[in-house]
């Protein structure tokens, strides 16, 4: 890596991308840019975050608006903006408002900072994944979505809670897309070194593997006015992290599947290598017979949400 200092730019300034701003910042990732079609919001929530870093002391230039040049040759772009879920409606009633808004976002993006990486959080994931994808005309290498690594923390939470040992020695991940048909990989899951399966019962598993899948819907019935903002906006900066750092990490995103597993030409979660050139590789890991059902069961939604997007000619 050079010394060069780092550039993040966060488009969509609301709870998610806020949140990632504040991440990034105090973890001194590199200099910091929110965009939102709310500019003075942007720039108040950018000179507000900006005004905090004498006290916590971290040294990050944080800049807001509502313009894309601000965010010039930028590393990493992390998409927040869309609509969040309110109670009630799905991830995927949101397809089509959301979609019009990611194309707009990736073009800016890719127009201001053409060598970045396009990390996506807007729902539904894997269907921005791919809107992301077509707009910034980037490589599948250069853009990433954000949903495993939320989905693994919420399943590695209700595990630690469950078991009473620190987070920190929970090792979990999920397969699929983000969604209902999600697939938590409790095979995978190690405690301390310690398979899950040693440590708790089938049915405590499945408990838990419900409770993640519906991880999302737990959190928007509570909040009421809108979803979760701080688990997605850490794992979003873990990928940022892993990128600008050049982490080489294995993560749990979503990526633009070119035959591996089976599957072509769609977006899908699975575990994925992460460095500076963003998407650095596919460990391919060997499914038994019930997780790769789950698993196409999965990927076979997101190519309907995609299908769907192609109608409506978004
Ligand atoms: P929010 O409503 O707080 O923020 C969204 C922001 O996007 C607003 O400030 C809005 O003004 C802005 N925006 C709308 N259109 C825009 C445009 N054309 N250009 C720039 N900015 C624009 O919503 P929140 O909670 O921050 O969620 C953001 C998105 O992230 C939602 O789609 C939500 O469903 C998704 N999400 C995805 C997760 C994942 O695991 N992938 C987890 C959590 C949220
Ligand atoms: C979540 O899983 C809303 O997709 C978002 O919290």
């Amino acid at each position: 890596m050079s010394n060069k200092r780092s550039k993040i730019s966060v488009i969509g300034a609301g709870f998610v991308g806020s949140t990632c701003a504040h991440w990034a910042a105090s973890k001194e990732l590199g200099d910091v840019v929110l965009i939102d079609i709310n500019g003075d919001m942007a720039k108040g929530k950018a000179l507000d975050l900006y005004e905090a870093s004498p006290v916590e002391g971290f040294d990050s230039k944080i800049e807001g608006g509502s313009d894309y040049s601000l965010t010039a040759n930028s590393d990493v772009v992390i998409i927040t903006a869309g609509l969040p879920r309110k109670p009630g409606m799905s991830r995927d009633d949101l397809l089509s408002t959301n979609a019009k808004i990611v194309k707009e976002c990736a073009t800016q993006a890719a127009k201001y900072s053409p060598n970045s990486v396009l990390i996506v959080v807007s729902n539904p994931l894997d269907a921005m994944c791919h809107v992301a994808y077509k707009a910034s005309g980037f490589p599948r290498e250069r853009v990433l979505g954000m949903a495993g690594i939320l989905d693994g923390a919420r399943f590695r939470s209700f595990i630690a809670l469950e078991l009473g040992v620190s987070v920190e020695d929970i090792q979990a991940f999920c397969f699929g897309g983000h969604g209902d048909t999600m697939v938590p990989m409790p095979r995978y899951v190690s405690v301390g070194g310690i398979p899950l399966e040693q440590l708790l019962s089938k049915e405590k598993i499945n408990a838990i593997v419900e409770r993640t899948r519906k991880g999302g819907g737990e959190i928007v019935n509570l909040l009421k006015t809108g979803s979760a903002y701080y688990a997605p906006a850490a794992s979003a900066v873990q990928m940022a992290e892993a990128i600008i750092r050049d982490k080489k990490r294995l993560l749990p995103c979503a990526v633009l599947l070119q035959g591996e597993y089976g599957i072509r030409d769609l977006f899908c979660g699975v575990l994925a290598k992460i460095g500076s050139k963003g998407l650095e590789g596919v460990p391919l890991l060997q499914l038994n017979i019930e997780e790769k059902a789950m698993f196409e069961k999965s990927a076979a939604a997101v190519k309907e949400l995609v299908e769907a997007m192609a109608k409506l000619g978004v």
